[in-house]
Protein backbone atom coordinates (compact mmCIF):
# COMPACT_ATOMS: atom_id res chain seq x y z
CA UNK A 1 0.00 0.00 0.00
CA UNK A 2 1.27 3.90 -0.95
CA UNK A 3 0.83 5.13 2.51
CA UNK A 4 0.71 8.97 3.40
CA UNK A 5 3.46 10.28 5.86
CA UNK A 6 1.32 9.99 8.52
CA UNK A 7 -0.42 6.61 7.63
CA UNK A 8 3.78 5.64 8.02
CA UNK A 9 4.55 6.94 11.02
CA UNK A 10 1.83 5.49 12.60
CA UNK A 11 2.24 1.92 11.73
CA UNK A 12 6.32 2.71 12.19
CA UNK A 13 5.28 3.73 16.07
CA UNK A 14 3.29 0.42 16.14
CA UNK A 15 5.93 -1.57 15.61
CA UNK A 16 5.36 -2.23 11.92
CA UNK A 17 7.91 -2.23 8.55
CA UNK A 18 7.93 0.62 6.59
CA UNK A 19 10.04 0.74 3.52
CA UNK A 20 11.14 4.49 2.35
CA UNK A 21 13.04 6.51 -0.42
CA UNK A 22 16.36 7.95 0.58
CA UNK A 23 18.60 9.52 -1.58
CA UNK A 24 20.37 6.53 -1.97
CA UNK A 25 18.70 3.43 -2.10
CA UNK A 26 15.46 2.44 -0.52
CA UNK A 27 15.48 1.66 2.89
CA UNK A 28 12.92 -1.08 5.01
CA UNK A 29 12.44 1.07 8.21
CA UNK A 30 11.82 -0.02 11.48
CA UNK A 31 11.55 2.11 14.76
CA UNK A 32 15.31 1.68 15.91
CA UNK A 33 14.56 1.39 20.09
CA UNK A 34 11.60 -1.69 19.09
CA UNK A 35 13.84 -4.70 19.19
CA UNK A 36 10.54 -6.81 17.86
CA UNK A 37 10.28 -4.23 14.89
CA UNK A 38 14.21 -4.50 13.99
CA UNK A 39 14.00 -8.40 14.06
CA UNK A 40 11.04 -8.35 11.41
CA UNK A 41 13.61 -6.73 9.01
CA UNK A 42 16.36 -9.50 9.55
CA UNK A 43 13.30 -11.56 8.71
CA UNK A 44 12.35 -9.77 5.76
CA UNK A 45 15.21 -9.48 4.57
CA UNK A 46 16.85 -13.13 5.49
CA UNK A 47 19.45 -10.81 6.61
CA UNK A 48 21.81 -12.49 9.17
CA UNK A 49 22.04 -11.31 12.47
CA UNK A 50 25.55 -10.54 12.43
CA UNK A 51 24.97 -7.37 10.16
CA UNK A 52 24.41 -4.66 11.65
CA UNK A 53 21.80 -2.03 10.36
CA UNK A 54 22.21 1.77 9.67
CA UNK A 55 20.40 4.26 12.09
CA UNK A 56 18.55 6.76 10.42
CA UNK A 57 17.65 10.37 12.12
CA UNK A 58 16.43 13.78 11.21
CA UNK A 59 19.39 15.96 12.14
CA UNK A 60 21.99 15.94 14.89
CA UNK A 61 20.59 16.54 17.45
CA UNK A 62 18.72 13.31 17.31
CA UNK A 63 22.36 11.53 16.41
CA UNK A 64 23.61 12.79 19.61
CA UNK A 65 20.89 10.55 21.21
CA UNK A 66 22.27 7.49 20.34
CA UNK A 67 26.21 8.22 20.23
CA UNK A 68 28.30 8.77 23.37
CA UNK A 69 31.44 10.20 21.52
CA UNK A 70 32.33 12.29 18.67
CA UNK A 71 35.88 12.66 17.37
CA UNK A 72 36.19 15.95 15.65
CA UNK A 73 36.64 14.75 12.40
CA UNK A 74 33.46 13.14 13.02
CA UNK A 75 31.60 16.41 13.42
CA UNK A 76 32.85 17.96 10.76
CA UNK A 77 32.03 15.95 8.53
CA UNK A 78 28.39 15.57 9.88
CA UNK A 79 27.83 19.12 9.69
CA UNK A 80 29.54 19.44 6.11
CA UNK A 81 27.48 16.45 5.06
CA UNK A 82 24.41 16.22 6.54
CA UNK A 83 21.36 15.42 5.16
CA UNK A 84 23.19 13.53 2.67
CA UNK A 85 24.81 10.10 2.05
CA UNK A 86 27.36 9.28 4.60
CA UNK A 87 27.32 7.43 7.83
CA UNK A 88 29.51 7.76 10.44
CA UNK A 89 30.25 4.22 13.15
CA UNK A 90 30.59 5.78 16.32
CA UNK A 91 30.47 4.43 20.06
CA UNK A 92 27.12 4.37 20.78
CA UNK A 93 24.45 4.53 24.15
CA UNK A 94 23.71 1.83 26.32
CA UNK A 95 19.80 2.19 24.90
CA UNK A 96 20.93 1.40 21.46
CA UNK A 97 19.48 -1.93 21.11
CA UNK A 98 21.83 -5.15 20.34
CA UNK A 99 19.97 -6.41 17.37
CA UNK A 100 20.36 -3.04 15.84
CA UNK A 101 24.41 -2.81 16.32
CA UNK A 102 24.82 -6.97 16.28
CA UNK A 103 26.39 -6.52 19.38
CA UNK A 104 29.23 -3.84 18.26
CA UNK A 105 30.20 -1.56 21.21
CA UNK A 106 29.37 1.18 17.97
CA UNK A 107 26.17 2.10 15.73
CA UNK A 108 26.13 3.59 12.19
CA UNK A 109 24.34 7.03 11.99
CA UNK A 110 23.25 9.16 9.14
CA UNK A 111 20.66 11.85 8.30
CA UNK A 112 19.81 10.74 4.92
CA UNK A 113 18.69 13.93 2.33
CA UNK A 114 15.43 13.38 0.74
CA UNK A 115 12.16 15.22 1.98
CA UNK A 116 9.81 11.83 2.22
CA UNK A 117 12.34 10.48 4.20
CA UNK A 118 12.94 13.24 7.00
CA UNK A 119 9.13 13.77 6.71
CA UNK A 120 8.76 10.39 7.79
CA UNK A 121 11.56 10.40 10.55
CA UNK A 122 9.98 13.96 11.63
CA UNK A 123 6.68 12.40 11.68
CA UNK A 124 7.55 9.16 13.83
CA UNK A 125 9.82 11.51 16.67
CA UNK A 126 12.11 8.06 16.62
CA UNK A 127 15.34 6.82 15.04
CA UNK A 128 14.64 4.60 11.81
CA UNK A 129 16.54 1.35 11.56
CA UNK A 130 17.05 1.14 7.86
CA UNK A 131 18.64 -1.48 5.52
CA UNK A 132 18.37 -1.31 2.24
CA UNK A 133 15.01 -2.34 1.03
CA UNK A 134 16.15 -5.55 -0.95
CA UNK A 135 16.48 -9.52 0.28
CA UNK A 136 19.59 -10.09 1.34
CA UNK A 137 22.74 -10.34 -1.28
CA UNK A 138 20.64 -8.56 -3.99
CA UNK A 139 20.54 -5.53 -5.92
CA UNK A 140 19.51 -2.78 -3.80
CA UNK A 141 16.53 -0.86 -4.49
CA UNK A 142 16.25 2.28 -6.32
CA UNK A 143 12.19 2.48 -7.11
CA UNK A 144 9.60 2.03 -5.27
CA UNK A 145 8.39 -1.09 -7.99
CA UNK A 146 11.95 -2.72 -6.85
CA UNK A 147 11.07 -2.56 -3.29
CA UNK A 148 7.45 -4.46 -4.17
CA UNK A 149 9.10 -6.93 -6.71
CA UNK A 150 11.56 -8.48 -3.60
CA UNK A 151 9.60 -7.18 -0.28
CA UNK A 152 6.10 -7.03 -1.66
CA UNK A 153 4.71 -9.85 0.10
CA UNK A 154 5.90 -9.06 3.35
CA UNK A 155 5.80 -5.53 3.57
CA UNK A 156 2.65 -3.91 3.80
CA UNK A 157 3.55 0.08 3.66
CA UNK A 158 5.77 1.06 0.71
CA UNK A 159 6.17 4.93 0.49
CA UNK A 160 6.75 6.25 -3.58
CA UNK A 161 9.45 8.87 -4.05
CA UNK A 162 10.10 7.71 -7.27
CA UNK A 163 13.80 6.88 -8.80
CA UNK A 164 16.55 8.07 -5.79
CA UNK A 165 18.99 10.13 -7.11
CA UNK A 166 22.41 8.58 -5.97
CA UNK A 167 21.45 5.37 -6.51
CA UNK A 168 24.82 3.85 -4.77
CA UNK A 169 24.62 3.19 -0.77
CA UNK A 170 25.95 5.61 1.83
CA UNK A 171 29.64 5.77 2.37
CA UNK A 172 30.68 4.26 5.62
CA UNK A 173 33.11 5.84 7.92
CA UNK A 174 34.54 4.65 11.78
CA UNK A 175 36.70 5.90 13.94
CA UNK A 176 38.78 3.82 15.51
CA UNK A 177 40.99 5.48 18.07
CA UNK A 178 39.96 8.46 16.70
CA UNK A 179 41.45 7.96 12.72
CA UNK A 180 38.68 7.75 9.90
CA UNK A 181 38.78 4.19 7.84
CA UNK A 182 36.85 4.39 5.01
CA UNK A 183 34.77 1.42 5.43
CA UNK A 184 32.52 1.22 2.30
CA UNK A 185 32.61 3.28 -0.62
CA UNK A 186 29.60 5.12 -1.68
CA UNK A 187 27.22 8.93 -2.19
CA UNK A 188 29.59 10.92 -1.10
CA UNK A 189 33.05 11.27 -2.98
CA UNK A 190 36.41 9.99 -0.71
CA UNK A 191 37.71 12.82 -1.93
CA UNK A 192 35.40 15.30 -0.93
CA UNK A 193 35.79 13.58 2.85
CA UNK A 194 39.64 14.11 2.21
CA UNK A 195 38.95 17.64 0.72
CA UNK A 196 37.70 18.20 4.33
CA UNK A 197 39.55 16.29 7.22
CA UNK A 198 42.85 15.06 5.61
CA UNK A 199 43.74 11.23 4.57
CA UNK A 200 41.39 8.59 5.25
CA UNK A 201 42.50 5.05 5.92
CA UNK A 202 40.54 2.75 2.98
CA UNK A 203 41.88 -0.80 3.59
CA UNK A 204 40.98 -3.67 0.99
CA UNK A 205 37.81 -5.83 1.53
CA UNK A 206 39.31 -8.53 3.60
CA UNK A 207 39.99 -5.89 6.36
CA UNK A 208 37.02 -4.03 5.68
CA UNK A 209 34.93 -7.35 6.18
CA UNK A 210 36.24 -7.19 9.62
CA UNK A 211 35.58 -4.54 10.73
CA UNK A 212 32.14 -3.82 8.84
CA UNK A 213 30.57 -7.37 9.68
CA UNK A 214 28.28 -7.28 6.49
CA UNK A 215 30.83 -6.23 3.80
CA UNK A 216 30.43 -9.31 2.70
CA UNK A 217 32.87 -10.19 -0.71
CA UNK A 218 29.58 -11.25 -2.59
CA UNK A 219 26.85 -9.05 -2.50
CA UNK A 220 24.74 -6.75 -4.66
CA UNK A 221 24.52 -9.48 -7.30
CA UNK A 222 22.11 -10.45 -9.55
CA UNK A 223 21.69 -13.94 -10.78
CA UNK A 224 22.94 -13.88 -14.06
CA UNK A 225 26.50 -13.96 -13.85
CA UNK A 226 28.57 -10.88 -14.22
CA UNK A 227 31.97 -10.62 -15.21
CA UNK A 228 33.72 -7.19 -15.24
CA UNK A 229 35.81 -6.62 -18.81
CA UNK A 230 38.41 -8.21 -19.32
CA UNK A 231 37.16 -11.04 -17.20
CA UNK A 232 34.50 -12.91 -20.02
CA UNK A 233 31.92 -15.44 -19.88
CA UNK A 234 33.74 -18.67 -21.13
CA UNK A 235 32.65 -19.55 -25.34
CA UNK A 236 29.67 -20.54 -26.20
CA UNK A 237 27.66 -18.71 -23.49
CA UNK A 238 25.09 -16.62 -24.91
CA UNK A 239 22.82 -14.30 -24.98
CA UNK A 240 25.00 -11.99 -23.57
CA UNK A 241 24.05 -8.26 -21.58
CA UNK A 242 26.74 -5.70 -21.72
CA UNK A 243 26.69 -2.99 -19.22
CA UNK A 244 28.68 -0.69 -20.48
CA UNK A 245 29.44 2.95 -19.31
CA UNK A 246 29.68 4.56 -22.50
CA UNK A 247 28.45 3.03 -25.99
CA UNK A 248 30.70 0.47 -26.78
CA UNK A 249 32.03 -0.67 -30.07
CA UNK A 250 30.58 -4.46 -29.11
CA UNK A 251 27.24 -4.15 -27.79
CA UNK A 252 26.39 -7.53 -27.01
CA UNK A 253 22.92 -8.65 -27.03
CA UNK A 254 21.00 -6.44 -24.44
CA UNK A 255 22.69 -3.06 -23.67
CA UNK A 256 22.76 -0.84 -21.09
CA UNK A 257 24.42 2.26 -21.03
CA UNK A 258 25.23 3.71 -17.72
CA UNK A 259 26.21 7.46 -18.67
CA UNK A 260 26.22 8.50 -22.60
CA UNK A 261 28.81 10.85 -21.54
CA UNK A 262 31.17 8.84 -19.37
CA UNK A 263 29.78 10.71 -16.09
CA UNK A 264 30.48 8.98 -13.08
CA UNK A 265 27.92 10.40 -10.86
CA UNK A 266 24.87 9.82 -13.60
CA UNK A 267 26.28 6.39 -13.96
CA UNK A 268 25.78 5.47 -10.26
CA UNK A 269 22.40 6.55 -10.01
CA UNK A 270 21.45 4.45 -13.23
CA UNK A 271 23.86 1.35 -12.06
CA UNK A 272 21.29 -0.69 -9.72
CA UNK A 273 18.38 -0.25 -12.07
CA UNK A 274 20.35 -1.25 -14.93
CA UNK A 275 22.05 -4.46 -13.27
CA UNK A 276 18.46 -5.51 -12.68
CA UNK A 277 17.06 -5.17 -15.96
CA UNK A 278 19.66 -6.81 -17.72
CA UNK A 279 19.29 -9.93 -15.07
CA UNK A 280 15.70 -9.98 -16.08
CA UNK A 281 16.21 -9.87 -19.65
CA UNK A 282 16.84 -13.74 -19.54
CA UNK A 283 20.42 -13.03 -20.48
CA UNK A 284 22.79 -15.95 -20.10
CA UNK A 285 25.68 -13.48 -18.71
CA UNK A 286 26.34 -9.63 -17.98
CA UNK A 287 29.61 -8.14 -19.40
CA UNK A 288 30.39 -4.69 -17.36
CA UNK A 289 33.01 -2.47 -17.95
CA UNK A 290 35.35 -1.52 -15.38
CA UNK A 291 34.91 2.50 -14.71
CA UNK A 292 37.81 4.48 -13.08
CA UNK A 293 37.91 4.02 -9.12
CA UNK A 294 38.03 8.18 -8.63
CA UNK A 295 34.68 9.75 -7.42
CA UNK A 296 31.84 8.16 -7.22
CA UNK A 297 33.63 5.50 -9.47
CA UNK A 298 35.20 4.03 -6.72
CA UNK A 299 31.61 2.65 -5.28
CA UNK A 300 30.65 1.83 -8.48
CA UNK A 301 33.57 -0.69 -9.18
CA UNK A 302 32.73 -1.72 -5.25
CA UNK A 303 29.17 -2.62 -6.19
CA UNK A 304 30.11 -4.44 -9.20
CA UNK A 305 33.47 -5.85 -7.97
CA UNK A 306 30.99 -7.66 -5.30
CA UNK A 307 27.88 -8.25 -7.97
CA UNK A 308 30.80 -10.25 -10.26
CA UNK A 309 30.30 -14.06 -10.36
CA UNK A 310 32.82 -16.53 -8.69
CA UNK A 311 33.13 -19.70 -10.14
CA UNK A 312 32.37 -22.71 -7.12
CA UNK A 313 35.65 -23.74 -6.44
CA UNK A 314 35.41 -27.72 -6.89
CA UNK A 315 35.62 -29.84 -4.02
CA UNK A 316 39.24 -31.78 -3.99
CA UNK A 317 41.12 -29.67 -6.06
CA UNK A 318 43.03 -27.12 -5.21
O1 LIG B 1 22.60 4.38 1.77
C1 LIG B 1 22.52 3.58 2.70
O2 LIG B 1 23.42 3.46 3.55
C2 LIG B 1 21.28 2.69 2.75
C3 LIG B 1 20.06 3.58 3.01
C4 LIG B 1 18.80 2.79 3.24
O3 LIG B 1 20.33 4.44 4.09
N1 LIG B 1 21.41 1.68 3.77
C5 LIG B 1 22.26 0.63 3.64
O4 LIG B 1 22.20 -0.27 4.69
O5 LIG B 1 23.01 0.48 2.72
P1 LIG B 1 22.79 -1.74 4.62
O6 LIG B 1 22.16 -2.47 5.73
O7 LIG B 1 22.62 -2.33 3.28
O8 LIG B 1 24.31 -1.56 4.98
C6 LIG B 1 24.71 -1.29 6.30
C7 LIG B 1 26.13 -1.69 6.52
C8 LIG B 1 26.30 -3.04 7.20
O9 LIG B 1 26.28 -4.08 6.29
C9 LIG B 1 27.65 -2.89 7.86
O10 LIG B 1 28.66 -3.24 6.95
C10 LIG B 1 27.73 -1.39 8.17
O11 LIG B 1 26.69 -0.78 7.47
N2 LIG B 1 27.53 -1.13 9.59
C11 LIG B 1 26.39 -0.86 10.24
N3 LIG B 1 26.60 -0.72 11.56
C12 LIG B 1 27.91 -0.90 11.76
C13 LIG B 1 28.75 -0.90 12.91
N4 LIG B 1 28.27 -0.67 14.13
N5 LIG B 1 30.07 -1.14 12.73
C14 LIG B 1 30.57 -1.35 11.49
N6 LIG B 1 29.81 -1.38 10.36
C15 LIG B 1 28.51 -1.17 10.50
MG1 LIG C 1 22.23 -3.45 1.57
Amino acid sequence: MRPSITQAAAALLRGELVAFPTETVYGLGAHAFDERAVAQIFEAKGRPTFDPLIVHVADHASAELLVTEWPKAARRLAAHFWPGPLTLVLPKRAEVPDLVTAGEPTVAVRVPAHPLALALLRAAGVPIAAPSANLFGRISPTTAAHVEEQLGGVVKWILDGGPTTVGVESTILAFPEGRPVLLRPGGVPLEAIEALIGPVEAPGPEVRATMAPGQLPQHYAPRTPLYILPRRPPPGVGPIGRLALIPPADPGDVLEVLSPSGDLTEAAARLFAAMRKLDQSGVAAIVADPVPAIGLGRAIMDRLQRAAFRPVAKPGLK
